[in-house]
């Protein structure tokens, strides 16, 4: 029986270049919670799809000398491919350039032109006419006293440009309201108080959401100069997919509200004020969630295609298989925070987790069977007294509870974690119960039995409850248990422990996963990692330390002139900011350093500031500082501060009122 309805999407992505393995983290952990909920009984929808308008795709298309649906129809082919080669598992695809969408999104328009939200003015700023790009005053660079584009470099001229607006103003005080009486609706919490403090008290500006500039988009169908720009178009999907506005509106009806919008952070911002803003204008309820989870960092920066510091799945899926992937990137971070990706670290989790715990006891109760039992599991014996496996036995009766516990708040490497203690303790099991020297002593036939049961019936629950995440590996788990009924595989069949038979044929299979060698898997995937994320040689030098063990800097009588402008010096200005945990000392900033955007930096200055006073403020950053790992996170510089000797006293740099984020200092 159904145990209702969820309805998960991730965002659609801009089919510009090919999808990387930050794509393919969100789409993975949308595909591993909707395959978690389905084994559950729930009757699911999973959608995901492109976002194929606008000028930097038809930019690239006219370079490609191909007309932009030639240009995004190859990409959407290759995306398609990567997700089948990901084992996702969705329900719809939807591109912006369906008919089934341009419609809609036609008609949502009109709409909002009839009922009074969007209004025709005209968008006044700084262009770039190579660009086709409008920047705002704190996007522009200053170079020689000319105001010029972030992106070329090139000068910009005052322009206008007749557009429609959304007045977004209207619904600003509903929309604080609503955030802050429905706590789940933005998560993690710390992303509601950034949209709060950030963008809604402040006041929100309307929106411009058309341009004549572009010929890439969804027509204005009454005002046919003009496209539908970005969010309204893209933010739509979510409805026109399911047939909202149509006559065939049934997936609308059973799955609308969604249960969770999965995004990057970078993108809360469209999906938690544009996003309730549009749904409310059109009278229709907001989803439950929308989940703004950290990036995939490569060094300093964040992967991104235009940086060209990208990682592709495909040479990993191929030489590791899919599985082993998934896994890693379900499990090495938090969902909601940043992680680095690394092939060594990737690597060494292979060997760890999949060769040395799950693999190691799948071939070990095997074989033990095999060895012991004549690969048949024996019944139960509830003579024989085993009384050494009694926690193990109960601790993973309720496994099924912790994991969902964790799954549902999308804590995916939480939920790992609690299968793979579950693992853990059962390799030490099998030490303690020592079933090579129980086998010698006939009288201990019953016991035996029993460790290899509760062996079994462990790998049973186990191979059932990574599924979502590693959805091949199970059926490998099952062929080797024999264990060929279904009903034995399933989310129900995990409420009693103990539900495996005897008689179930074992047989010995190829290792789930074999043991690697990091060192000739890391020259053999040198390629598909940019140089960024690889390990930093060792110093040879050593460092001098100051009596607390810091390391204190000589300071030579005197430097050059050039010396001192080596170190770049900038006005940043805290986006967001959240104590280290386990730290007593540290704190973690987002910095927004303008048109050279964001950094994440942390500093030891958790005993002087808390993270609610430090957001909003300007600090001075040095910028071209070497990234550095403080509690095993990236520094991506420093933050300057005055400290009296002993560091009783710490007082922070900043600049007086009315430099933009990014300014230089020097
Ligand atoms: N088209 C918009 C989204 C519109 S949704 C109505 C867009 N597309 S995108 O191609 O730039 O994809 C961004 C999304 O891809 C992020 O929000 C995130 O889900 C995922 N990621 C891309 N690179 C990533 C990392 N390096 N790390 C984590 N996620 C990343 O924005």
């Amino acid at each position: 029986m159904s145990r209702g309805t969820y309805y998960i999407t991730t965002p659609i992505y801009y089919p510009s270049g090919n999808m990387t393995i930050g794509h393919t983290y969100t789409t993975v952990a949308a595909d591993t919670m909707a395959r978690f909920k389905k084994m559950q009984g729930f009757d699911t929808y999973f959608l995901t799809g492109t976002d194929e308008h606008g000028q930097k795709i038809e930019k690239k298309a006219a370079e490609a000398g191909v007309t932009p649906i030639e240009y995004v129809d190859k990409i959407v082919a290759e995306t398609q491919e990567l997700w089948k080669l990901m084992n996702i598992d969705y329900d719809d695809f939807i591109r912006t350039s369906q008919e089934r969408h341009v419609q809609i999104v036609q008609k949502i328009f009109r709409r909002f032109y009839e009922q009074g939200d969007i209004y025709k003015s005209e968008y006044e700023g700084m262009y770039c006419t190579p660009c086709e790009s409008f920047w705002t005053p704190t996007q522009l660079v200053e170079k020689d006293g000319v105001q010029v584009c972030p992106d070329c470099g090139r000068p910009c001229q005052p322009m206008k440009e007749e557009s429609y607006f959304f007045r977004m103003s209207k619904y600003q005080d509903w929309l604080i309201d609503y955030i802050e009486t429905h706590p789940d609706f933005i998560q993690p919490a710390k992303r509601a108080n950034e949209m709060i403090n950030n963008f809604l008290k402040p006041g929100l500006q309307d929106l411009c959401v058309s341009r004549t500039s572009v010929k890439w988009g969804i027509p204005v169908d009454f005002d046919p100069r003009h496209t539908v720009y970005v969010w309204i178009d893209a933010l739509s999907n979510y409805i026109t997919a399911l047939g909202y506005g149509t006559d065939h509106d049934e997936l609308y009806q059973k799955y609308w509200p969604a249960d969770v919008h999965l995004v990057g952070k970078e993108i809360v911002r469209f999906h938690t004020i544009y996003w309730p803003i549009m749904l409310h204008a059109l009278g229709l309820p907001l989803p439950r969630q929308v989940f703004g989870h950290g990036w995939l960092l490569f060094g300093a920066d964040r992967m991104s295609k235009s940086k060209g510091n990208v990682v592709y799945p495909q040479p990993i899926v191929a030489r590791y298989g899919v599985d082993a992937l998934r896994y890693y990137l379900m499990r090495e971070m938090p969902f909601g925070a940043d992680g680095n990706y690394t092939n060594e670290a990737f690597l060494t989790r292979m060997n760890a987790d999949l060769a040395n715990d799950l693999g190691n006891l799948v071939s070990r109760t095997v074989a033990m069977i095999e060895k012991y039992f004549g690969g048949v599991t024996p019944a139960w014996d509830a003579q024989a007294e085993e009384s050494v496996g009694e926690s193990l036995r109960a601790h993973c009766a309720e496994l099924p509870g912790l994991v969902e516990e964790q799954m549902d708040k999308l804590q995916f490497s939480q939920a790992l974690t609690e299968i793979w203690k579950v693992i853990g303790e059962c390799n030490k099991y099998i030490d303690l119960t020592q079933p090579w020297v129980l086998c010698k002593d006939p009288e201990k036939k019953g016991v035996l039995g029993n460790v290899l049961l509760t062996l079994a019936e462990c790998v049973r629950f186990v191979a059932v409850l990574i599924q979502p995440v590693m959805p091949s590996t199970p059926a490998r788990i099952y062929e080797q248990l024999g264990l060929n009924d279904p009903a034995l595989r399933t989310w129900d069949s995990l409420s009693r422990f103990g539900a495996l038979p005897e008689g179930l044929q074992v047989r010995k299979g190829e290792a789930l996963f074999p043991r690697i060698d990091v060192k000739k898997e890391l020259e053999a995937l040198s390629g598909n990692e940019p140089a960024a994320a690889k390990p930093e040689p060792k110093s040879e030098k050593k460092e001098k330390q100051d009596k607390k063990g810091h390391s204190a800097p000589e300071y030579p009588a005197e430097i050059a002139v050039d010396d001192f402008f080596k170190v770049k010096l900038q006005v940043a200005r805290v986006l967001t900011c959240e104590k280290v945990e386990k730290s007593k000392k540290l704190l973690k900033m987002t910095l927004s350093l303008g048109p050279d955007g964001e950094r994440q930096v942390v500093s030891g200055i958790a005993q002087h500031y808390s993270p609610e006073e430090m957001v909003g403020k300007q600090v001075v950053l040095v910028a071209n500082l070497k990234p550095a790992k403080l509690a095993g996170i990236e520094s991506q510089g420093m933050i300057l501060c005055a400290a009296s000797a002993d560091d009783s006293e710490l007082k922070l740099m900043t600049v007086e009122a009315g430099m933009a984020d990014g300014a230089l200092i020097g």
